[in-house]
């Protein structure tokens, strides 16, 4: 397996914000933390943290994300404008099935409200911590894992199914590829955003969910229903099995709307 490097990681780079600096460590408890820390001592926006392993990653919903070796873990600083937040999440995700697409011709589609998936099984996850000061955007954090090289089936059973680009393909896959290309496409979406074009509706295209029957989580509750339509705010529109209309807020549900209202 190629190893990952800071001088690797830079003789490839085509960006100019993403990625740079990029500082690399063998092992962390998480990325998400170190790329808080460093955004605290003011690191610029861009800066990459990325490790070979995670003793402690976290996913969404309080969930502990599993980063062996093998995997893809990284976390970007960004200091977007608070406007930007909620297209965060459809910036990573359809960064994330671009740069798959491109570095090895998977198609993967996006599960609500980020979740990318292959076949229906779990590829990456996204998680975005936004820490707010005065108003406004301190910092957010873009915390990404792909399973790149790595076989799912040798890990304890998981809340979902998940697969590997490798287990896909059937051979390894260069994490550097996949992180060049990842890292060209959220700056491209993410420039875009800053110059007023959206994300939305090539998420909202790439969504599995809509149309679909569809369980949610929703803090310590489960929302059942039918997913109609996503709003450019990244929320999900839910009909339930009682016909009423519920707005749910990538994991968080709004108070009941109702059909007039939404
Ligand atoms: C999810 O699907 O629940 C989100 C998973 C996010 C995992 C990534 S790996 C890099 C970064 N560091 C973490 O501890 N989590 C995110």
């Amino acid at each position: 397996m190629e190893a990952l490097s800071e001088s690797a990681i830079l003789g490839g780079l085509k960006t100019r914000l993403m990625g740079q600096p990029a500082l690399y460590y063998p092992s962390v408890s998480s990325t998400m933390d170190v790329a808080r820390k460093a955004a605290q001592e003011g690191a610029s926006e861009g800066t990459l943290v990325i490790a070979d392993e995670q003793a402690a990653g976290r996913g969404r919903q309080g969930r502990a994300w599993l980063s062996p070796p093998g995997s893809l873990s990284l976390s970007l600083v960004l200091r977007p404008q608070i406007a930007h937040l909620p297209y965060l999440i459809m910036v990573a995700s359809v960064a994330a099935v671009r740069a798959i697409s491109r570095t090895t011709g998977l198609s993967a589609r996006i599960k609500w409200p980020n979740d990318v998936l292959i076949g229906g099984k779990k590829v990456s996850g996204i998680l975005i911590e936004s820490h707010l000061r005065g108003g406004g955007v301190d910092f957010a954090i873009l915390g990404i894992g792909i399973n790149v090289n790595l076989d799912p089936s040798l890990f304890p059973p998981l809340a979902y199914p998940a697969t590997s680009l490798s287990t896909e393909l059937g051979h390894p896959v260069s994490r550097l590829e996949i992180l060049w290309r990842l890292l060209e496409e959220i700056e491209r979406l993410y420039l875009g955003l800053r110059e007023g074009q959206s994300p939305y509706q090539e998420w909202r295209q790439r969504l599995e969910t809509l149309g679909r029957r569809v369980r949610v989580e929703v803090g310590e509750t489960i929302e059942e229903g039918l997913a109609e339509e996503v709003g450019q705010d990244g929320s999900l529109l839910l009909r339930r099995t009682d016909d009423t209309l519920a707005r749910l807020v990538a994991g968080q549900t709004m108070p009941n709307l109702s059909e007039e209202a939404a």
